[in-house]
């Protein structure tokens, strides 16, 4: 049985018109890293404050370990779910030391074993020697670690984690998801995060939950979920991609669109007449005697790569968008050359 179980979570807000959460199901293992991952006014906090206690559900059940936290029948109240929260701005006490503030959650715990358990978590996420110092004094990650010594020092069953890194700068953020995911599996620690940014979810997660309009949209290691989306919105939320509509082979496997036969990593399982594909950018690379051919309208370059708007000659007419292609660093492209390339099927993934 799955360490926790979200069955069935809906979330109705006084006035609210469409669910905020929609009948969510989850199951979580001991040990894992989710994300729940969507645009703003998803369902993300929602869902993570109904875990914490601080909202109920309107219906369906949580189980946290072996304890059932929510049901029709009772609420546990927060201090009782053995949770860890992690907030968005930290939330550490400015008028307390850091020591104190990762001592604040144990106050059940007698004075030697308390401070005994700070230092062992100060240590842990290598803060030791920053126990007698004030939280202005440390900088954004350093606090940010501070608040997960804190959320970890009472043992919880359960981490939750609301935009960790969002208040961190483009360098440091990529270290703290460093940071953090090695902490949280160091310590084996079952840990559920809220983000809207994809980077973010693919660097730290297992598997990562993507949410809309309070519906889970896909579950999916990053990997799948990358190469494998299940529909459009999963397709463009996570990643660039080119949508395009086409009709499916007798063989299952090639489809004919408006850039020509497209080849999918494998045979669907069933004869469909329409159907959409998503193709990664980096699916398509040039070549000299590509099987596909066309015109450069734009060319943005990133420093890692060339992203290249190139605008099909077989298409039937303007209106259809122009594939978005990678093209290395290296290579000289202008506005207006004429390019050719192969698309690999293995980043090609038929989608509803
Ligand atoms: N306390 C509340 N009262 C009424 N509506 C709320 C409340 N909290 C959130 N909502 C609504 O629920 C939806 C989901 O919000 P939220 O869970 O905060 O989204 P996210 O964290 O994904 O950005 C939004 O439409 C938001 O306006
Ligand atoms: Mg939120």
């Amino acid at each position: 049985m799955s360490f926790i179980q979200l069955e069935n979570i809906t979330k109705v807000f006084a006035g609210g018109e469409k669910p905020a959460v929609d009948h969510l199901q989850l199951n979580i293992n001991k040990g894992e890293i989710i994300t729940l991952l969507g645009p703003s006014g998803c369902g993300k906090t929602t869902t993570l404050r109904m875990i914490a206690g601080f909202e109920n559900p309107t219906n369906g059940t949580i189980q946290i370990g072996d304890n059932e936290v929510f049901s029709d029948a009772h609420s546990l109240p927060p201090e009782k779910r053995g949770i860890g929260m992690v907030f968005q701005d930290y939330a550490l006490f400015p008028h307390m030391t850091i020591i104190k503030n990762v001592m604040f959650g144990l106050n059940k715990w007698g004075a030697r074993e308390k401070r005994k358990r700070a230092k062992e978590v100060l240590e842990l996420v290598g803060l030791e020697d920053y126990g007698s110092r004030y939280p202005t004094q440390l900088s954004g990650g350093q606090q940010q670690r501070v608040a997960l010594a804190r959320a970890l020092a009472p043992k919880p069953n359960v981490v939750l984690m609301d935009e960790p890194f969002s208040n961190l700068d483009a360098g440091l953020r990529e270290k703290m998801r460093f940071d953090v995911t090695n902490i949280l599996r160091k310590t084996n620690t079952t840990a559920i995060i809220v983000t809207h940014d994809q980077k973010d979810a693919f660097a730290v997660s297992d598997r990562v939950v993507v949410m809309k309009d309070g519906l889970i949209q896909q579950i999916a290691a990053p990997k799948e979920m990358y190469r494998c989306p299940k529909n459009c919105f999963v397709a463009q939320f996570v990643g660039k991609t080119n949508l395009l509509t086409g009709t499916m082979d007798t063989d299952l496997r090639n489809i004919h669109t408006h850039i020509g036969k497209v080849t999918l990593p494998n045979e669907w399982q069933e004869r469909l007449d329409t159907v959409k594909l998503s193709i990664r950018p980096e699916g398509c690379s040039l070549s000299d005697e590509g099987a596909y051919c066309g015109q450069v309208e734009r060319v943005t370059y990133s420093g890692e790569y060339q992203e290249l708007h190139v605008r099909l000659h077989n298409e039937p007419e303007l209106s259809e968008e122009p594939m978005l292609i990678y093209a290395p660093v290296e290579k000289d492209v202008e506005i207006g050359t004429i390019v050719s390339f192969d698309i690999k099927p293995e980043l090609v993934a038929l989608v509803e």
